[in-house]
């Protein structure tokens, strides 16, 4: 039993994983007295194992956080079984990776964008200035909707990412539905060849998708997209600064840059997913009684030294399996955006260190973290030599 408040682990805003490794030095599954109560999974493969196991854990509670589950009712992520397979079965066509390579150009001008508008300012915060900001522009892309539309899409990816309390879960929704509800009413009435018309052409089993679902769907993958790549972004690029060697190693091998981004969101992953058990559970000679909650953090997977050698360490060689590793999760509900967003960040190392000189964190300033079910870096002041070509 401890008292381990997911939100906010003690230092936390310094350091992410350390604020969460603290807990392998315990045992593999500990119930936690915050929020409410609730299990945590707190050693490598325990994690993996209940993360994997959707035939006695359900994934319809979707957080702990309260109300939250409720109201998003996201498809496929809060479905469980046949359900599940008969939705996820379009939104994964949706993703083939012909479309991910189709989309790979579009990525890239969003990026060179970013980078144009920041090359000449020698400084910025990467968070607010290209880490959030990225994932919004791809996620336009897929939907086929000008670049132009950002503000409005911007104001929902912070409150998301960074929410100041000023919107309850409720309005969080109502925003994102309101922002999509156009795009999904044309896209149903005339598809066209962009990702939501691609999946909602594509039968439910053997019936099409009823307008609800339809907004579930899309609510998912917009919200499944924006705060975690941003996360994801972030960590490299905070991986870049620390590491001058390993800017020199990436632009003096290029090649070497689709193994690097497998190393770094294995060495780096941010999410943690919750379950609820719909059978008891045995773990370690301890009882999951049914209904109970189990959080499962990927960074107690990765960073394991049982699972991973020296998992603290970044090997570029590691000769990493990509699907060994939880960053994207195990099983059934395996992130379905895990070619795209492994796309995005192979796209983000080339594009950044093809068009910035190395950069450095800002010595007068400090990095600083949150945790959450998306766990992420909230600023990450970077300096530059802007007359170096
Ligand atoms: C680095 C970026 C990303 C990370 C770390 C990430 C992580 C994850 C994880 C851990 C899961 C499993 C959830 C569970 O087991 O409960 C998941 C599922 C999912 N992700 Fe991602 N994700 C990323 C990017 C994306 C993108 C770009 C999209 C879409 C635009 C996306 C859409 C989804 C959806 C729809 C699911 C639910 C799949 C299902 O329930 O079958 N994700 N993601």
């Amino acid at each position: 039993m401890v008292d381990f408040d997911i939100f906010n682990p003690p230092g936390i805003e310094t350091d992410y994983f350390a604020a969460w490794t603290a807990l392998l030095e315990g045992p593999g599954l500990v119930w936690t007295t915050a929020n409410g109560g609730h299990w945590i999974g707190a050693r490598g493969d325990i994690v993996r194992r209940l993360w994997a196991d959707a035939d006695r854990l359900s994934s319809e509670c979707l957080a702990v956080t309260p109300r939250l589950g409720e109201v998003m009712q996201f498809i496929p992520l809060q479905s469980d079984g046949a359900a599940h397979k008969a939705f996820r079965g379009p939104v994964v066509k949706g993703f083939a990776s012909r479309f991910i390579t189709a989309l790979e150009p579009g990525v890239e001008a969003a990026a060179r964008e970013l980078i144009a508008g920041l090359r000449e300012r020698g400084a910025c915060d990467f968070v607010s200035e290209f880490a959030e900001i990225l994932p919004l522009n791809i996620f336009l892309n897929l939907i086929e909707v000008p670049l132009a539309d950002r503000p409005r899409l911007r104001q929902l990816g912070v409150q998301l990412t960074r929410p100041d309390g000023s919107m309850t879960v409720e309005g969080l929704k109502q925003a994102a539905d309101d922002y999509l509800w156009p795009f999904i009413e044309r896209r149903m009435r005339e598809p066209g060849d962009d990702l939501f018309s691609r999946i909602l052409a594509l039968p439910v089993q053997d019936r099409p998708w009823s307008v609800d679902e339809a907004q579930r769907m899309c609510r998912n993958l917009l919200f499944g997209g924006l705060d975690t790549v941003a996360a994801m972004i972030g960590m490299v690029a905070l991986h870049l600064a620390r590491h001058p060697e390993d800017q020199l190693m990436l632009r003096e091998n290029p090649d070497m840059i689709p193994a690097a981004a497998d190393e770094l969101m294995r060495r780096y992953p941010t999410v943690a997913v919750s379950r609820n058990a719909i059978v008891d559970v045995e773990v370690d000679g301890l009882t999951i009684r049914k209904g109970d909650l189990v959080y499962l953090p990927s960074v107690l997977h990765n960073l394991d030294p049982a699972c991973f050698d020296a998992p603290e360490a970044v090997q570029f060689d590691r000769g990493l399996i990509p699907v060994r590793h939880t960053t994207m999760g195990v099983g059934a509900h395996r992130c379905v955006g895990a070619a795209l967003a492994r796309m995005e960040v192979i796209v983000f190392l080339r594009e950044w260190l093809a068009g910035m000189p190395d950069i450095s964190l800002d010595p007068a300033r400090s990095v600083t973290m949150k945790g959450g079910n998306v766990g992420a870096c909230t600023c990450i002041p970077l300096v530059w030599n802007a007359s170096i070509d």
